[in-house]
């Protein structure tokens, strides 16, 4: 059984107040059921895992580098979140490819370093609309795993992120039908190539506009083991009730 994982991307928000969030959090999750996730930025992940200590919350980076040290002025490595407590590390997300140019061959070597530094690496994947009018999404999103997942990965250190990015932040999100599409293939990709064992115990996670009132539809369909979530991960109040969501589709189905 996959343990499920509700992971939030906090990108670039947040300041010390929200570490507050945090609390809440913790508070109203104190033995959860499923896996929590916080990925803040990293002017908090020291201070978030200070505040997180023995508690039910991990907290994780948004990328890093591909080198673990050096000269690289306003970079972080995979080491250095390590060192600060980081147990996980997103990469590959859209926004990276898009603003900083992470092609899915980068993608791959931040992973290794990432694995190689301990840490988990949650590595998205997701194709642009004009790629899902095109009719070729299984094509890109089959492209992406194998060029950006590293072969060092196993079902403790990789978790995928499927992400459409026509859903990120739009408040639309795909037919169950096309998640479920998307979240077997991946599985059956993951499979292939790392063998059943390692390929079955990979979480999987949907990520695009996740929020309470659409959460128990997508925790529903399969091989969709939790969510990455962007903008209702911000506060306790709308990230609480997707975890309870996320908590509910773990039980047992006679429950
Ligand atoms: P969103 O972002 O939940 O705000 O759509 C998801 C993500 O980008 O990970």
């Amino acid at each position: 059984m996959r343990r499920k994982l509700a992971a939030g991307n906090w990108k670039m928000n947040g300041l010390r107040s929200s570490l507050d969030e945090l609390d809440a959090l913790a508070k109203a999750h104190p033995d959860p059921d499923c896996d929590l996730l916080i990925c803040p930025p990293a002017t908090l992940i020291a201070a978030a895992v200070d505040r997180c200590q023995g508690g039910p919350l991990r907290i994780g980076g948004q990328t890093c580098h591909m080198n673990m040290e050096g000269p690289h002025t306003g970079d972080i490595s995979a080491q250095m979140l390590r060192d600060v407590g980081a147990t996980a590390v997103i990469l590959g997300h859209s926004e990276r490819r898009a603003d900083h140019g992470e092609s899915s061959e980068d993608v791959r070597t931040l992973a290794q370093m990432a694995q190689a530094a301990g840490l988990q690496t949650v590595i998205c994947v997701g194709e642009s609309q004009f790629q899902r009018e095109a009719t070729n999404t299984l094509d890109i999103i089959g492209a992406q795993l194998s060029l950006s997942i590293p072969d060092s990965s196993t079902g403790e250190n990789l978790v995928v992120a499927y992400e459409p990015i026509w859903a990120i932040g739009t408040g639309q999100i795909p037919t169950a039908d096309q998640i479920g599409e998307v979240h077997d293939f991946i599985r059956a990709r993951l499979e292939q190539r790392f063998g059943y064992g390692v390929g079955k115990s990979v979480r999987l996670l949907y990520g695009g506009s996740v929020k309470a009132d659409n959460a128990q539809e997508i925790f529903g369909i399969s091989n969709v083991d939790g969510a990455l979530v962007g903008g209702a991960s911000l506060t306790a109040k709308d990230f609480s009730p997707i975890i309870e969501a996320l908590e509910a589709s773990a039980l047992p189905a006679d429950s």
